[in-house]
């Protein structure tokens, strides 16, 4: 049995090198990317309160230009994306985290569940590349702030090489 849980959850920097540590525990040793996901995507839903989404969408070889659905916590979602299109795709086109407040407000929002209001999605980058990116939705407006974003960036540098 796991048992991860935060330590201080009103912290949110601590928080985060809480989520990032058990991430760190619960992926060691384990070669199986699919599996680290599932799990990953179960560590955050445990962490961060107020999410309707939380999950990755992967760059896969087979796919080329697209972002295909991954390991994942929330209702059933989209399978692919283009990249460059919705939150995600902008994501992973810029390379850059997409903090978005209002993602009504986001030209090209992706709406895969009309619960959702706010979102924030990080690239994973192994070796100069995009591999994947992580997608959390919140059905609060503006629930993700900078320290949100820092969060799991690192969370992002931390499991590049174990998904
Ligand atoms: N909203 C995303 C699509 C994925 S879902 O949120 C799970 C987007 O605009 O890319």
């Amino acid at each position: 049995m796991f048992a991860f849980a935060p330590t201080a959850p009103h912290d949110k920097p601590e928080l985060y090198r809480d989520l990032v540590a058990s991430a760190e525990a619960l992926t060691q040793g384990e070669p199986d990317a699919v599996a680290n996901m599932a799990n990953l995507a179960a560590l955050i839903w445990t962490f961060l309160p107020d999410l309707n989404w939380a999950g990755f969408y992967r760059v896969m070889p087979a796919a080329p230009g697209e972002l295909v659905l991954g390991p994942f916590i929330g209702k059933p979602a989209c399978i692919r994306i283009a990249i460059g299109a919705g939150v995600c795709g902008t994501a992973a086109a810029t390379r850059t985290t997409q903090c978005v407040a209002d993602v009504h407000a986001f030209p090209g929002h992706i709406a895969c569940d009309a619960d959702s209001r706010s979102e924030l999605v990080v690239p994973v980058v192994r070796d100069g590349a995009v591999i994947a990116v992580i997608d959390l939705d919140s059905p609060l407006p503006a629930r993700f702030d900078a320290d949100d974003a820092a969060g799991i960036e690192h969370l992002a540098r931390v499991i590049a090489t174990r998904i």
